[in-house]
């Protein structure tokens, strides 16, 4: 008989599985093949082109499913056009009363909706069980709450229309709910596209939301792949796109929408620092990385897969790592003692091994858990791979700057924490970050300065509906979730129906007519204005000028022809002006109102400038002075008041979201209302933080050249507003493509519009257009306040749970 240390030694799990009955009963039901869920009806169900989808665990197949052409998508749409009016015309309780008993719907059928989603996806039941599905079921009832108070909460918003959502397979039906539940709080109708490897419970909620009363083509759902997903893009009735998944393919829909009209959200891939500095408490690190890179098996956008120990800690732990690899048991999806599951298809599990295949080309030293690899081989016919640990890579390598989206963690080390944020920083992601140290003065330094759309402390991978998630740089823009995530649903009544500008070009002077005798302020040649760069009047690298014409006719001046080196020398001043992204916000405040009174003090001037090149009258000009100044007044106001929140989600713990500045934003100003709308666009950036490079009015960038003067006075520091003038679509071009700017604010035209977003795609800046559409810059409600403040930065949230 075994002696009791020997039964400990060899004491293994037993098979705990969860049952899966009712899973297999739902898809014997459907062995003929799933069909799309369009307007309330299964249609084009056992079509030859379907494809299937399996279990990656065991490779088995579950079901077939119906890939969805062009025609199912433009049924799904009409499907949804007929049903938004009459949904957002039902208001906010009734919306939130489907809301709530979707969430109830959720929570009834918790279990099955789990199995299914481990069947398909291949994750722990342990993860769909207590993760996925209560995620899923609280998503539902926050935003049930905003369709509640939407009215009051966003009464100067109106719903976007019909929203095309196309999501990843690595949290099936927690994306969906990400998506459908605002955007149905808020009145929208959607066409959803789920992954071609894990379509099954995306179509499993829609049926059981059919039948808990979802009026037909609120929700439609059309399978298929990327060829329908693009389908879904390119549908001229979509309104609006969310799209969850690789940086390449987010890339491809952002430039395939560009100048559509189309809203664009996008929450692509990361490679997520990790930080340990050597106070934290090791063991819960060890914890938190294993929440971090093995939590789904490290298929997460935002996993924590870039580990960064401090130097004086670094081999203790990942001595203590190692041993709790060891402890990781890698296994059947469905046994409720199993930590990893299976990697979702056999072509992500090639990728994972080349990936890792190359760290050890390049160098790195590839660490699995003894006897890791020979327990994922036992699992035959099943996609797993054991927890992984690189180390000895440079921060260069391949497998320390890419996504490998599967169980694979890269370590290095740091000294200091300069150098922590420096490393952390290196990358051309920024979508989550991980900082661990008992020092919570050190934990709150470290967390804004670094890139990355949600920090967490002491802690990793923690999410609820009411705190906004979503990245920057090429993790994409825009967030999911709380106040913010809303408004990515919604549209600014003051922006709905705006007039198409006019296919002619605004007051086109007339440039042949002959020049008045008695010219009014005409500068002779030698006084050219020159463009603003870092606090200078500077020459156009080209050497040439361009014509200024009153609206007169005659010749009005001449201002620089700005070119592409112009512009990047702007840029390059504007980022060193990081000085003024820190500065108080009181800082800020005193400077703006400084501006409005040094504008105010040249009021004359300037309105007889506007009267020249416009053709304004007096009064008019006058008035629009008079707006600007008050422009400068309103975002003065702002830049101390458009404050961030404490959020508390359901843990012992806050999360703050930061609204944090941009950085260095590009501006092309319309070619009307030379001067309010150079301020409206240029006030609320600066106010909160950003520095700008500006094109002013083409046709009467005059105004601009005479505001550096106010600039100089009015204790605005060097590099924080840039002016170059020249031609409006080739200065908006290289700042389209420059990546060194973070957003680009381009009103004027259509063509302005499409080039703009277009050309954004290199580093995915955040861009703003008038999609040809007429701004009344006179208007407050259009112009000024949070309507555009809301675009001058983007919200961090910094996760802070405490307690023992
Ligand atoms: P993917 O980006 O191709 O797929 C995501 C979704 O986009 C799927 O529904 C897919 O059908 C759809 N899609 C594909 N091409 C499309 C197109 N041209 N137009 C519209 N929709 C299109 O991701 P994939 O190929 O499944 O995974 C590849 C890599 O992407 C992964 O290894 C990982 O690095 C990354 N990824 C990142 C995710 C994230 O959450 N950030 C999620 C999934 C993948």
């Amino acid at each position: 008989m075994s002696s009791v240390a020997e039964y400990m030694d060899s004491m293994d799990y037993a098979p705990a599985p969860e049952g899966n009955a009712e899973a297999k009963a739902w898809l014997a039901a459907h062995a003929a093949g799933f069909g799309h869920f369009i307007n309330g009806s299964w249609v084009g169900g056992g079509r030859a082109d379907a494809f299937e989808t399996h279990d990656p665990s065991t490779g088995k197949l579950l079901a077939r499913i119906a890939q969805g052409s062009a025609a199912d998508v433009n049924a799904a749409v009409a499907a949804a056009r007929a049903a938004q009016a009459p949904w957002a015309a039902a208001g906010g309780a009734v919306r939130a009363r489907h809301l709530y008993a979707l969430a109830r719907m959720v929570q009834r059928h918790a279990r099955l909706l789990a199995v299914v989603e481990s069947m398909d996806n291949g994750k722990p039941i342990r993860e769909s069980r207590d993760i996925d599905i209560p995620l899923v079921a609280r998503h539902f009832y926050h935003h049930a709450g905003w369709a509640q108070v939407q009215a009051s909460e966003f009464a100067d918003q109106r719903p976007v229309g019909v929203v095309g959502q196309i999501i990843p397979w690595n949290f099936p039906l927690l994306m969906l709910a990400w998506k459908v539940a605002p955007a149905l709080a808020l009145g929208n109708t959607v066409v959803l596209k789920p992954a071609e490897y894990t379509p099954l419970t995306a179509l499993l909620f829609a049926e059981l939301a059919a039948a808990a009363g979802l009026p037909p083509g609120v929700l439609n759902i059309v399978t298929g792949d990327g060829a329908t997903g693009a389908a879904l893009v390119e549908h001229p009735g979509v309104d609006k796109l969310a799209f969850t998944g690789s940086t390449e393919v987010g890339r491809l829909i952002r430039e395939k929408s560009a100048g559509s009209g189309k809203a664009l959200t996008l929450e692509l891939g990361g490679k997520s620092p990790f930080i340990v500095f050597d106070d934290a408490d090791l063991d819960a690190a060890v914890e938190g990385v294993v929440d971090a890179i093995w939590f789904n098996q490290g298929q997460v956008c935002c996993a924590g897969s870039r580990l960064l120990v401090q130097e004086g800690v670094a081999e203790r732990f990942i001595a203590k790592l190692k041993r709790r690899m060891a402890a990781l048991r890698v296994g059947a999806p469905l046994d409720k003692a199993v930590d990893m599951g299976a990697i979702v298809a056999p072509a992500q599990l090639e990728r994972i091994r080349a990936l890792v295949k190359l760290a050890a080309d390049e160098g790195g030293t590839v660490y699995q858990a003894p006897g890791a690899a020979q327990a994922c081989a036992k699992e035959g016919g099943g996609c797993f791979y054991p927890p992984t640990l690189i180390t000895g890579v440079q921060p260069g390598a391949t497998v320390a700057r890419e996504e490998i989206f599967g169980p694979v963690l890269v370590a290095g080390t740091f000294r200091t924490p300069d150098e922590a944020v420096m490393l952390a920083n290196n990358s051309r992601y920024g979508l989550s970050a991980s900082v661990w140290s008992e020092n919570i003065g050190l934990a709150l330094d470290v967390a804004p300065k670094l890139v990355a759309g949600v920090v967490w402390v002491n802690a990793t991978n923690l999410f609820d509906a009411a705190v906004g998630f979503g990245g920057t740089r090429e993790s994409g823009f825009g967030r999911e979730g709380g106040r913010e995530g809303c408004f990515e649903y919604l549209k600014p009544l003051a922006w709905d129906g705006l007039p198409l500008r006019s296919a002619a070009p605004a007051a086109a002077p007339n440039r042949a007519a002959p020049a008045p005798a008695n010219v009014f302020a005409m500068p002779s040649l030698d006084r050219t204005a020159k463009l603003f760069i870092g606090g200078k009047q500077a020459r156009p690298d080209g050497g040439h000028s361009l014509p200024q014409f009153a609206a007169s006719g005659h010749l009005a001046g001449e201002v620089g022809a700005g070119n592409r080196k112009d512009i990047r020398n702007a840029v390059a001043a504007a980022r060193g002006a990081e000085g003024w992204t820190k500065a108080t916000s009181h800082n800020r405040t005193q400077v703006l109102y400084y501006l409005g009174e040094n504008l105010s003090a040249r009021a004359a001037e300037f309105a007889q400038r506007i009267g020249t090149l416009t053709g304004a009258s007096a009064n008019a000009a006058r008035a629009e002075v008079e707006a600007a100044i008050g422009r400068c007044f309103s975002a003065a106001a702002w830049a101390d008041k458009y404050e961030g929140r404490v959020h508390q989600p359901p843990l012992r713990g806050v999360a703050l979201a930061l609204p944090e500045a941009l950085g260095v934003v590009g501006v092309v100003c319309p070619p009307e209302a030379p001067l309010l709308a150079f301020v409206s666009l240029v006030a609320p950036l600066i106010a909160l933080g950003n520095r700008v490079v500006v094109v002013p009015s083409a046709t009467a960038s005059l105004v601009a050249t005479d505001f550096y003067q106010v600039l100089e006075t009015s204790d605005v520091p060097a590099g924080v507003v840039n002016i170059v003038t020249g031609d409006t679509l080739a200065l908006a071009r290289t700042l389209a493509e420059h990546d060194d700017v973070d957003g680009l604010w381009a009103f004027g035209s259509a063509e302005l519009s499409l080039l703009s977003e277009k050309l954004s795609v290199g580093n995915l800046k955040r861009t703003l257009v008038d999609h040809g559409r007429a701004v009344d810059w006179f208007d407050d409600r259009a112009a000024s306040g949070p309507i555009l403040l809301r675009h001058a930065v983007q919200v961090k949230n910094v996760w802070i749970p405490y307690g023992e």
